[in-house]
């Protein structure tokens, strides 16, 4: 099983304005997040991004995936189907019948999930954008990561994606 962190941020490393707001995230990103959560089938969002995504419009494209929400509380859940874990390790577990768990945000969520050493991959939309203030990607924890470069690609003329892998060996620096 593999963990695979999905997001897509500024320049600077923000994932939203402080406001919410991801108004600079274009077509092109939104169907390359859709194709890799359809084809995990699976996602994680943190208790925040689930009450925004299941407002957006992409979410329909998400009926047939498993979510999990991750909350240290109930959650009032928009789909009988969705679940909550009450930490990353709990909601890595209730997917571990999944070849590939895609996990999204926001920057508290992807903070716990590095803390704990629980992903494997990483893939960052970079937008052309700054924004002088907002959420960042990571969240709330102090933590440090080595990263080998897997690849990059072209998802519109105007944003390029990242891959990386976590290099385990050397991920226990607190
Ligand atoms: N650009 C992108 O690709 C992208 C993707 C996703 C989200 N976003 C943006 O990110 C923003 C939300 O991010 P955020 O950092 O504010 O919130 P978040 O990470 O979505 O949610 C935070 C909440 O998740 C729960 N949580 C996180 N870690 C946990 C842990 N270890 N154990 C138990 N519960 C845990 C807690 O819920 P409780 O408080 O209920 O305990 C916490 O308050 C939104 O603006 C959204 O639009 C952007």
């Amino acid at each position: 099983m593999k963990v695979i962190l999905y997001m897509a941020m500024t320049v600077n490393g923000m994932i939203a304005g402080t406001d919410d707001k991801t108004n600079w995230l274009t077509k092109e990103e939104a169907e390359s997040y859709c194709s890799i959560v359809r084809e995990a089938g699976c996602l994680i969002v943190g208790r925040r991004t689930y009450h925004i995504l299941t407002k957006q419009p992409e979410f329909q494209e998400f009926n047939n995936a498993k979510l999990i929400v991750v909350s240290h509380n109930d959650v009032r859940l928009v789909d009988p189907s969705h679940a909550v874990a009450h930490s990353p390790q709990e909601a890595v577990d209730l997917l571990s019948d999944f070849r590939e768990i895609i996990v999204a945000g926001g920057g508290i969520l992807n903070a716990s999930f590095l803390a704990a050493n629980l992903v494997d991959e990483i893939f960052l939309d970079i937008e052309p954008v700054i924004l002088g203030a907002g959420i960042p990607l990571f969240k709330g924890q102090s933590f440090e990561r080595d990263l080998k470069f897997l690849g990059q690609k072209m998802i519109s003329d105007s944003e390029i994606q990242l891959h990386y892998e976590i290099v385990k060996e050397n991920s226990y620096k607190g």
